[in-house]
């Protein structure tokens, strides 16, 4: 493990990033659960999935863990506009799919943003909605996973999110909407909005786990690490939260000069 900045670095080799990931998890989740059920952010995407392959594998032999999965209330980082629950392309199906069916967790401890939860709610902050409210009368979110994309977005906070934003509806990003063309069997069907957790929300998380893996993310890892903090790139408003681990491959960690040339 290598500690830059404030952020925790593990890097591991491509052909066990999936199941060291999901260890990775199982000992935070060991170490912080106590009596009390976890409030839980999750991340969706190619990254996500054989992380939730390997962590389903192991609640499945613990009955400790598996119970605290069961009882956890999960709060969804994104969903596009316009999907149904039961779109196989929606992110609510892609959770069920992938983490709460396999481990027996209820479907209704599951919350997306969405129509009803992105609007905001008056007199607070600007944009703040009644999905961090629901997230906050919780005690906020003990652990949050995220992904990053290749254009270093952080849920569907695109460059160019402020980080004072909240849960909200967005446009995505060109380079998000061809990324996630891999998903559908023709391109033209990939929603051009979404409802994303703001910036703020996942700051506000008290913990923060980062995956990426592969060369395609190279670029973007090297800009949220080894840059400024700024706009152009959401993911790297990280660098101001206290306690996040960056969990990565050989080929997305490729491009940190720091870590490669000490
Ligand atoms: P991916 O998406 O895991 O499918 O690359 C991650 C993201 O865009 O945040």
């Amino acid at each position: 493990m290598v500690v830059l900045t404030k952020m925790k670095l593990h890097i591991v080799p491509p052909s066990c990033f999936a199941r060291a990931a999901g260890d990775y998890i199982v000992s935070i989740l060991l170490e912080i659960a106590d009596s009390f059920s976890l409030t839980i952010g999750t991340a969706t995407g190619g990254t996500m999935e054989g992380i939730y392959t390997c962590l389903v594998e192991r609640a499945l032999r613990d009955s400790i863990l598996q119970e605290s999965l069961q009882k956890a209330s999960y709060f969804g980082m994104d969903e596009y506009v316009g999907l149904c629950a039961e779109d196989h392309q929606s992110y609510a199906f892609f959770m069920r799919r992938h983490l709460l069916s396999p481990i027996g967790i209820p479907i209704e401890n599951l919350r997306l943003p969405s129509e009803e939860t992105a609007i905001p709610v008056p007199d607070v902050f600007d944009d703040y909605s009644v999905y961090d409210q629901m997230i906050a009368s919780l005690g906020g979110l003990d652990i949050q996973f995220a992904g990053i994309g290749e254009n270093g977005h952080l849920a569907f906070n695109e460059p160019g999110s402020a980080i004072t934003s909240w849960t909200r509806r967005v446009q995505l990003a060109q380079s998000t909407i061809d990324a996630n063309a891999r998903f559908f069997s023709d391109p033209s069907e990939v929603p051009r909005e979404a409802y994303t957790m703001g910036l703020q929300t996942v700051l506000k998380a008290k913990r923060v786990i980062l995956f990426a893996s592969g060369k395609k993310k190279a670029r973007a890892i090297q800009r949220m690490i080894e840059g400024l903090s700024g706009p152009d790139c959401p993911a790297s408003f990280l660098l101001s939260h206290p306690d996040v681990t960056v969990f990565l491959d050989w080929d997305a960690a490729a491009n940190l000069r720091n870590v490669f040339n000490p």
